[in-house]
């Protein structure tokens, strides 16, 4: 089983970045935890980071016919694109949204997620666990 793994932006800074919301840990250390999860749970995780909305649709384009599943942490493009909740339905693969921080604990503008109207299961607020959860998940998932 092969799961993408998208990362919006800023979330390159982190551990730089809202320390308080979003901890010490680099985004380093965010993908070493995904390889882990991935490699326990015997699923195969590719993980790509872009600032870019276009370039963000262009990897979930990227991903038909060729991986079991997508995780997506759109970051503040959870909360402003058509274009990559359009780019997940085009493409039809299963779809986990994640993110690190509650989104529906902040801001009111927070509680507003484009992809949560195509994605199968949101984690939010776990922290780097929601990750692994989402894995858990999709490895699970009952087909047809
Ligand atoms: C985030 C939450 C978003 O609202 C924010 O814009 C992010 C990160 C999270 O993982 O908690 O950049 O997706």
């Amino acid at each position: 089983m092969q799961i993408l793994i998208i990362n919006g932006p800023n979330l390159n800074m982190l551990g730089i970045r809202e320390p308080e919301i979003y901890g010490r840990n680099t985004y380093d250390d965010l993908c070493n935890f995904i390889s882990q999860s991935a490699a326990e749970l015997e699923v195969k995780a590719s993980i790509f980071q872009s600032n870019h909305e276009g370039a963000i649709v262009d990897c979930i384009q990227s991903a038909f016919s060729v991986y079991d599943g997508i995780i997506i942490n759109p970051a503040a493009f959870t909360h402003t694109s058509v274009a990559i909740l359009d780019a997940l339905k085009a493409v039809g693969l299963p779809t986990v949204e994640v993110h690190l921080s509650d989104i529906n604990m902040r801001e009111d503008f927070r509680k507003t997620s484009f992809v949560s109207l195509y994605c199968e299961k949101c984690f939010s607020g776990f922290g780097f666990d929601g990750y692994k959860m989402a894995l858990t998940y999709l490895k699970n998932r009952k087909t047809g």
